[in-house]
């Protein structure tokens, strides 16, 4: 059949409160046009992220009652542990209550003022996270993945070659470890070949660096393995899983993505020096290491999330969805990032506006309209991200998106059908959107609490 279904049936549902645009509009300008400041309850559909947004299966639900609330020694955490190293098999585990913890403590304990971390992208958290040490954050993706109309099968990868370069230059013992981030959320969501691990893998243990992988969404960078890189379509997801990790000295990881849960997280690493600092510091800052900052039931529902996760039917729905959105746009003339990532489409508001300069923020102007048209939420990612400089400077961004990231099992694709609609229409009217400009900003991480408003009011 060339249908592909949602492989569940749903049994319990949340009402969608339906609004008109009058009231929408009215919303977003008492949110000074911060869709952050939003409530939830005034969204029709909610792309804001995929992170912590996942339906929970029956399974899971049913899980969470066996959960053991015990301080130490909790049989929810050895349920847990084992359904993490059935997939990534390091020695050690640290639940942390999600992936930002985990790396906070990562970094806190190898990272100093004289280090670098190359990555292929850092996420944003990953990046304050390497900073706030001190530490420097390089990212060194392939050319291709910089470049939102280039077509590349893995536009994650890592350029090897510059790796190798940086390496040189920076000096060995400046390096405490390498990441990989899979698939490349900053990057648009795109995979990275199990070709371009081992690659990465291969330098990394010419000079002795350690190779840690953010594993957000290991699962669905697993799914695009199958599906494009040559030698794997005969083989089973949780066996490209298990090489991809095979080829790793640790992982940071988000159980609010790839977990199918709504909250969870977990360090995990083969050195053991490091892991007892890590521990250590996990009890100062989480709590005791057999929960982390997680209750019992959490980790019961992140164990069954990761049986689930692997499931190949719920795979080849979940990246079909996603590539079902991305074709509908393309077929409407809506510039996207191509190909489509696993996570998310994002929409190219640079060039969806190119009336609106980089520096009047396209991306949050479209994603303001986007909400006022159809009570979508998406997310600027551009300028009004990243364009403030810590001198207070101002540029634009490498590039101006709007990411439209869906949650997973929770939309149907009748609501996608409806997100396309909204987006045709509004890029019918295009020429209409205005720029933006701050009205109040803070000093750091602006776009979450700044107040914005129409330049031209
Ligand atoms: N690494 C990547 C690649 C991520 O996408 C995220 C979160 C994190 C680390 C941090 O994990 O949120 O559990 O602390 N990404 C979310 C997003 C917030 O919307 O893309 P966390």
């Amino acid at each position: 059949m060339k249908t592909i279904i949602e492989p569940f049936r749903i049994k319990s549902v949340e009402p969608i409160r339906m609004t008109t645009r009058e009231e929408r509009e009215q919303c977003i300008r008492e949110a000074y046009y911060n869709l952050f400041t939003l409530q939830s309850d005034d969204v029709l559909i909610d792309l804001l992220t995929d992170s912590g947004t996942s339906s929970m299966s029956a399974r899971q639900w049913g899980a969470l009652m066996t959960g053991d609330e015990s301080y130490a020694g909790s049989p929810s955490f050895y349920r847990f542990k084992s359904a993490v190293k059935n997939l990534m098999p390091f020695k050690y585990l640290i639940p942390t209550h999600q992936g930002r913890a985990a790396e906070s403590i990562l970094f806190t304990v190898v990272a100093n003022e004289t280090h670098s971390i190359p990555n292929n992208t850092h996420f944003d958290t990953t990046r304050a996270n390497v900073e706030s040490q001190g530490a420097e954050a390089v990212d060194l993706v392939i050319e291709e993945g910089r470049n939102p109309e280039t077509e590349h099968p893995f536009k994650g990868n890592m350029d090897i070659a510059a790796l190798e370069r940086f390496i040189e230059e920076r000096g060995v013992e400046n390096i405490p470890l390498c990441m990989l981030t899979i698939t490349n959320n900053s990057g648009g969501g795109q995979p990275v070949s199990m070709e371009n691990i081992r690659q990465t893998r291969e330098v990394c243990d010419r000079y002795g660096i350690p190779l840690f992988i953010d594993a957000c969404r290991f699962a669905e960078n697993a799914w695009f393995i199958k599906m494009r890189e040559p030698g794997y379509q005969d083989t089973p997801v949780v066996d490209i899983v298990r090489e991809t990790f095979s080829y790793a000295d640790g992982c940071t990881m988000s159980a609010k993505k790839d977990g199918l849960a709504n909250i969870g997280g977990w360090l995990a690493m083969n050195n053991e020096e490091w892991a007892v600092e890590c521990r250590n510091r996990l009890i100062l800052t989480e709590g005791f290491s057999t929960y982390g900052g997680l209750s019992g039931r959490d980790l019961e529902a992140i164990a069954v999330g990761l049986e689930e996760v692997v499931d190949e039917d719920y795979l080849n729905y979940r990246i079909a969805s996603t590539q079902y959105v991305a074709t509908h746009f393309d077929e409407i003339g809506v510039p996207i990032m191509k190909p489509a990532g696993g996570h998310a489409v994002y929409i190219d508001a640079r060039r969806f506006l190119p009336h609106i300069p980089p520096l009047q923020y396209p991306g949050q102007s479209l994603a303001v309209e986007l909400y006022k048209e159809g009570g979508i939420r998406g997310c600027e990612i551009g300028t009004a991200m990243f364009g403030l400089r810590p001198d207070g400077k101002e540029e634009p961004a490498h590039m101006d998106l709007v990411r439209l990231a869906i949650p997973r099992r929770m939309y149907t694709q009748a609501h996608m059908d409806y997100v396309i609609e909204v987006v045709d229409q509004v890029f019918t009217n295009r020429e209409n959107l205005r720029g933006m400009k701050f009205v109040r900003q803070p000093k750091a991480l602006r776009h979450f609490t700044g107040r914005f408003d129409y330049v031209d009011h």
